[in-house]
């Protein structure tokens, strides 16, 4: 079975998005590990509700509930993971843990990259900047992570007309929407085995 990690810090609805198409069988994986810096998270609540395991890495304070990169890498090697999903994870992964799984980490962006990525561009900063400016367009960006934010390749994207929004709020409701969509897609790209990388371009079958 293809083997998923999902990295978040808060609602957790692109964790669900991916699980509960994992549950009607669209997606041949299985969730062996949520991992997060936030332990009271509602993306930590429902992943324990649904008895994933969860892993508390780079927070608490105290080494009894949080590990660090290095042992939460040897964990996940050990579980034999494909693929590690940043959905809402906030905090910046250290570059020998993402050098450990070179093309096997991605994120999801709630804008368009290569505008309003960066750092401090998380959450509603986005969407404000979105509104903030005059685009017609946003959209969701799944991309590869690398050491620099929001700056690996780009997988797929998606395109949301804005062209009529009265606040940075709505963007959020409608890109998060297809971001439900977006995200649990190239997943399943990923577990058929359908991402080609040329170059610098990304392809999906
Ligand atoms: C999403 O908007 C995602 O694009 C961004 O963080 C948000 C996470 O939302 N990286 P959720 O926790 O999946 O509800």
């Amino acid at each position: 079975m293809y083997k998923i990690a999902i990295f978040v810090s808060g609602n957790g609805s692109n964790l669900v998005a991916i699980k509960n198409k994992i549950d009607d069988g669209t997606i041949e994986a299985e969730i062996v590990a949520v991992v997060s810096n936030k332990p009271e998270c509602n993306a930590v609540i429902f992943a324990k509700n649904v008895s994933v395991p969860v892993y508390l890495v780079d927070c608490c304070k105290s080494e009894d509930i949080s590990i660090d990169y290095k042992q939460l890498a040897e964990i996940l090697l050990k579980e034999g993971i494909s693929l590690i999903v940043l959905a809402g994870y906030l905090r910046k992964i250290p570059g020998n843990f993402i050098n450990l799984f070179s093309n096997r980490i991605i994120n999801i962006h709630p804008a368009l990259l290569p505008s309003f990525g960066g750092k401090g561009m998380y959450g509603m900063n986005v969407h404000r900047a979105v509104f903030d400016s005059s685009v017609q367009i946003s959209g969701p960006t799944v991309h590869f992570v690398d050491e620099v934010y929001d700056n690996g390749r780009i997988i797929a994207q998606k395109v949301v007309d804005i062209s009529d929004v009265k606040s940075a709020e709505e963007i959020k409701d409608r890109v998060l929407d297809v971001e439900h969509v977006l995200l649990p897609e190239v997943v399943k790209k990923f577990s058929e085995g359908k991402v080609k990388i040329q170059g610098n371009r990304v392809y999906l079958d």
